[in-house]
C-alpha cells in the first residue's frame, strides 16, 4: 500500500487493523485509537480520497490502494506548509487538547470532497438533487456530515467554523446553534 505517497511492503496477521499497521509498525501515531470500535472517528484517514476509520479496516483490504493519514494532509495542499483544513482549525480554535484533531482534519477533508461531489447529507434539503458544492455547506450541514467524529473537550463551536471556513462557505455560521451541540455531539 502507498501511505502518504510512500510505497510500503509487509507481512501482516490479516487480522491487524490499519490503524496498527500505521501507529504499530509505521510509527505514523497521529492516527489515533479512541475507542477502536467506530464510534469516535480519532482514527479517521483518507483512502483514494475518501474517509474511513481505519481502527475498523483490516489493513490487508488496502493492499494497492492510496492512504493519506495526518502526516501527510500538508502535502495535499499546493506548495503550502500546511492545508487548508489545517490553518482553519488553527485559526477558530478548532481544537483543545487535540487528541481527536487529527481524525477531525482528515475528516473534514474527506467531508468538503464528498459536498464537492455534490453529495447529499442527512440533513441536506432536497437530497435527490445533492448540494451544489462544498461552499453551498452552512453550519447545520458541517454538524451532521462531521457527526462522527467526537470531540471530548467539546471544541466543537471552532471545529464547525474551521469547516466553513475551508469550504469557502458565505451563508451565516449559526454557532447559536453549535453552542448548543457542544454538550452533546458534533450535530
Ligand atoms: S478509534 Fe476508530 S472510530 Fe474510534
Ligand atoms: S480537542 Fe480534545 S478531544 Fe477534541
Amino acid at each position: 500500500m502507498r501511505i502518504n505517497g510512500t510505497p510500503h511492503s509487509m507481512t501482516i496477521d490479516n487480522r491487524t487493523t490499519l490503524l496498527d499497521v500505521l501507529r504499530e509498525r509505521l510509527g505514523l501515531t497521529g492516527s489515533k485509537k479512541g475507542c477502536d470500535h467506530g464510534q469516535c472517528g480519532a482514527c479517521t484517514v483518507l483512502l483514494d480520497g475518501e474517509r474511513v476509520n481505519s481502527c475498523l479496516m483490516f489493513a490487508v483490504t488496502a493492499e494497492d490502494r492510496e492512504i493519506v493519514s495526518i502526516e501527510g494532509v500538508a502535502d495535499l495542499a499546493d506548495g503550502e506548509a500546511l492545508h487548508p483544513v489545517q490553518r482553519a482549525f488553527l485559526d477558530h480554535d478548532g481544537l483543545q487538547c487535540g487528541y481527536c484533531t487529527p481524525g477531525q482534519i482528515c475528516s473534514a477533508i474527506g467531508a468538503l470532497g464528498e459536498a464537492g461531489r455534490g453529495w447529499p447529507s442527512h440533513v441536506t434539503e432536497d437530497i435527490a438533487a445533492g448540494v451544489a458544492d462544498a461552499s453551498a455547506l452552512d453550519a447545520r450541514e458541517v454538524r451532521e456530515r462531521m457527526s462522527g467524529n467526537l470531540c471530548r473537550c467539546g471544541a466543537y463551536n471552532g471545529i464547525v467554523e474551521a469547516v466553513l471556513e475551508a469550504a469557502g462557505a458565505q451563508g451565516p455560521q449559526d454557532t447559536a446553534t453549535a453552542a448548543t451541540s457542544a454538550a452533546g455531539g458534533a450535530r
